[in-house]
């Protein structure tokens, strides 16, 4: 059985709360338990965090035996040395993942430190990114 871990950075614990013109006006855990019910045959598990370092704990504890990590970083994506070198340690495959088109907002949210270290990014398509992203990761 494939084991995919879904890891959210800041503030996205207020996702369907949050600048719902942006993020939209659905909750990630109610998303969660419909992406886990329509892959019954994969281990998914979600982990959020508002702290750098336990995002960066999370990825050190799973990033060796999951067969892929999900990632969304929120702001972090554009600031955190330390995150891109986390999933450089690692061995798991990461796939980045932004509900938002961070190409269609501010400059500064064009730069991703992660990027460079993730098999791929997804962006710009909502909460379904999170979808096709574990899509990604069963493909291989
Ligand atoms: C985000 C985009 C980031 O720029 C922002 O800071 C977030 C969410 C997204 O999912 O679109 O918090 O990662």
């Amino acid at each position: 059985m494939s084991n995919i871990v879904i890891i959210n950075g800041p503030n996205l614990n207020l996702l369907g709360i949050r600048e719902k013109g942006i993020y939209g006006d659905r909750d990630f855990l109610t998303y969660f338990e419909t992406l886990r019910q329509s892959y019954g045959d994969v281990m998914l598990t979600y982990f959020q965090s508002n702290h750098e370092g336990a995002i960066i704990d999370k990825i050190h504890e799973v990033g060796f035996s999951a067969d892929g990590i999900v990632l969304n970083a929120g702001a972090y994506t554009h600031t955190s040395l330390a995150i891109a070198d986390a999933i450089a340690a690692v061995t798991a495959p990461v796939v980045e993942v932004h509900i938002s088109n961070v190409y269609s907002r501010e400059s500064f949210r064009h730069h991703s430190y992660l990027a460079k270290n993730c098999k791929g990014v997804i962006c710009g398509f909502g909460l379904d990114g999170y979808r096709l992203a574990v899509e990604s990761l069963l493909a291989k």
